[in-house]
């Protein structure tokens, strides 16, 4: 019984993994991209919890103004892999979308508005890169909690009010309800290797001219056969 199972979930798992490989995504950058992403959410709201209790919304947003860069090039820096937040609504202009974001946060609001739940929503692709590398994009949709309606509300905190214009002339980040997508995290990882040309006719994968080891003669062997 006990192994009918375990040999279910291998064989799910390996299908999955086959499922994964057909669409071209290496699974473990996509995974580290998700743990990325993960550890800088974690980041950003402890770092903004702690702000806004002990500063106060007013001030939490100028450390917000300079923490939340800094904290997400840090994440960038630590995972080896270029990690930005962005949204359709940007505050900082330096954020905002490229054409790849743009459509995917297009897309996860309307996969949003068919019922999906924020937080489960992501979207990964291999695009090619520069120099013939490719290149892994990964977004995953960051929701709003009550937590951020202080500063992208509709009604934002009073001192915040007072000082978004001079820190943000262009915001475009207010008026957001707690369950809306905010943004998204954005991850982009050059692959190592070249895409896998198996559908190009008359090419020979690379690793195929490298000479592979002889099987040893067969040596007389001591030791029984299992
Ligand atoms: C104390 C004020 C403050 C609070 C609270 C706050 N933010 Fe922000 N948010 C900012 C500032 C300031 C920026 C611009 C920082 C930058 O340059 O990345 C920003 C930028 C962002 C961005 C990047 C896109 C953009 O608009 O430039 C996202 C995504 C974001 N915030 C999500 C959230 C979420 C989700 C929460 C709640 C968990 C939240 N914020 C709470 C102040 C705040």
């Amino acid at each position: 019984m006990k192994f009918s199972r375990a040999l279910a979930v291998a064989m799910t798992l390996s299908l999955l993994l086959a499922l994964r490989a057909a669409d071209g995504l290496p699974q473990r950058e996509l995974d580290a991209a998700r743990d990325a992403c993960a550890r800088l959410a974690a980041l950003l709201a402890n770092g903004l919890a702690k702000s806004l209790a002990e500063d106060g919304p007013g001030y939490a947003l100028e450390i917000c103004s300079h923490q939340a860069p800094a904290v997400t090039a840090f994440a960038s820096k630590e995972s080896g892999m270029e990690i930005r937040r962005t949204s359709l609504r940007v505050r900082n202009p330096k954020n905002a979308p490229d054409d790849w974001e743009r459509s995917v946060l297009e897309q996860f609001e309307t996969r949003r508005a068919a019922g999906e739940p924020v937080e489960s929503l992501e979207q990964s692709e291999v695009v090619p890169g520069e120099g013939g590398l490719r290149v892994l994009r990964y977004m995953k949709a960051i929701p709003t909690q009550a937590m951020c309606l202080q500063c992208h509300g509709s009604e934002p905190a009073p001192d915040v009010v007072q000082a978004l214009p001079g820190l943000y002339p262009g915001d475009k980040a207010v008026g957001f309800y707690e369950g809306d997508i905010r943004g998204a995290f954005s991850v982009r990882k050059a692959l190592a290797e070249l895409a896998p040309s198996a559908s190009a006719p008359g090419t020979t994968p690379k690793t195929s001219s490298a000479k592979v080891p002889e099987a040893p003669a067969a040596a007389p062997s001591t030791q029984p056969p299992r």
